[in-house]
């Protein structure tokens, strides 16, 4: 039991006087228990704060190293090892592994970046060879289409000309028949004419001589004795004009179809033009003026006289189309081994669908009469015979173009090259 005295505060210590007495009795035995349940309940509080706390650590732990484990676990797995790792020394071991592993992989890495770089440089320089290559191929196949293009285009220009020719061969044979029956015809024609007015000669003078005696009256007024030796001098006159004509026919067509043939010889072109031009009808010029534009040519091998046939065809056929008013140029000039004669004029052009024709022998536009449509079929067969061209543009309404291309040494017929379009 504990006991104490209890004082007045508010008064000093030599005024203290006690005020009460008050007695607390408590059980010992009692206190003591209290104090070991006390303690008991802490200690066991302790221990459950502990375990869980350790549990919770061990759990926390657990669930931290889980992935780690399951890593460390793979790691193994790969490495063939199925053993569960038990400590950090398969962790080190593991991670040192992983390091080293990982150094190699580097290392391939960076060889293999090496690698690739050579291999792309030796790539990118493979595919520029081969880029140039093909940028070569694809040149190549460019020219090569460009010269196709040119060999179509001589084919075509070929084909024309064997068109041209064979058609020509053809009409030679016919015309070469017709020319043989034409010159007999008219040989016999023109060789009665000189008999037939010795004839009329004689005729006229017993006339005469008749015609003066009285019994001649009747008859002589019958047939109108007058105009009766008139319209027989006539008619006679148009006989000779005929025969005339056809035998200037007949002359040409056997030039067509080759019959006549005279003497190749070196020949100025020049003369030769300006001697056709001379010829030329100048009631026909009327205001046509003839430009000469001559280059400087060497002397070509040729027929003198069928050249100036040519020449004066094209000059008549330029003229004609000009209908007495424009200008026809002639210009001359020596390429390679040829020389370009061109006539120009200023007339009515020929059409688009005339122009595969008017090399065709009795092709022509010109009326009845006037022309017999061998004037270029003649040139042509000429010009080819010599072993030349002759090329034409035309624009209707402004006049055409006549190209002459002949071979400075000819007849040798350069036909490869003339087939192969090379000459010109
Ligand atoms: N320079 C030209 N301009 C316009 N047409 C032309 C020219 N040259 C030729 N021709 C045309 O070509 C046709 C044929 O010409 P070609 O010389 O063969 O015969 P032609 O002149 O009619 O007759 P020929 O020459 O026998 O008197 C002509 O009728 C004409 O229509
Ligand atoms: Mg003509």
């Amino acid at each position: 039991m504990d006991e104490n005295w209890y004082f007045d505060e508010e008064k000093n210590s030599s005024e203290k006087e006690v005020v009460g007495y008050a007695a607390v009795v408590l059980s010992k035995e009692f206190f003591e228990e209290g104090v070991r349940n006390i303690l008991i309940q802490t200690g066991v509080s302790v221990l459950i704060f502990l375990v869980v706390s350790m549990l919770t650590i061990f759990l926390i732990i657990q669930k931290i190293t889980e992935p780690l484990r399951k890593l460390i676990l793979a790691i193994r797995k790969r490495e063939g090892k199925t053993e569960h790792p038990s400590d950090l020394k398969v962790l080190t071991e593991t991670y040192s592994s992983m390091v080293d592993d990982l150094e190699r992989s580097f290392q391939t890495i960076t060889e293999l970046n090496e690698g690739l770089e050579e291999k792309v440089k030796c790539r990118t320089l493979q595919l520029t060879k081969a880029n140039n290559k093909l940028y070569q191929r694809q040149e190549k196949l460019k020219r090569s289409n460009t010269h196709l293009l040119e060999a179509l285009r001589r084919l075509k220009e070929t084909q024309e000309q064997l068109i041209q020719k064979e058609k020509l061969a053809a009409m030679g044979q016919l015309v070469a028949g017709v020319a043989h029956e034409l010159n007999n015809t008219v040989n016999f024609i023109s060789g009665a004419l000189p008999s037939l007015h010795r004839s009329l000669d004689e005729m006229k003078e017993i006339f005469a001589r008749y015609a003066k005696f009285e019994k001649a009256r009747p008859i002589k007024e019958k047939l109108f004795y007058g105009d009766l030796f008139f319209t027989i001098d006539q008619l006679v006159g148009n006989i000779e004009e005929g025969a005339t004509r056809t035998t200037r026919i007949v002359r040409d067509l056997k030039i067509f179809s080759r019959q006549d043939v005279e003497k190749i010889i070196p020949v100025d072109v020049h003369t030769v033009i300006d001697s056709t031009v001379n010829y030329v009808d100048k009631q026909l010029l009327k205001n046509v003026t003839i430009r000469r534009d001559y280059g400087s040519l060497p002397l070509v091998h040729c027929l003198p006289g069928r050249m100036g046939q040519v020449f004066l065809n094209i000059i008549n056929n330029g003229i004609e189309a000009m209908d007495g008013t424009g200008q026809l140029t002639i210009k001359t000039e020596h390429r390679n081994e040829y020389v370009h004669i061109i006539f120009s004029d200023t007339g009515c052009g020929i059409h688009a669908h005339d122009m595969p024709n008017i090399f065709d022998p009795f092709f022509t536009n010109k009326e009845v009469g006037q022309g017999t449509g061998l004037g270029l079929g003649i040139s042509y067969s000429i010009i080819r015979q010599h072993g030349g061209d002759i090329k034409v543009e035309s624009n209707v309404g402004n006049g055409s173009v006549f190209k002459i291309i002949f071979p400075v040494s000819p007849i040798e017929v350069s036909e490869d090259k003339m087939l192969s379009g090379e000459a010109f």
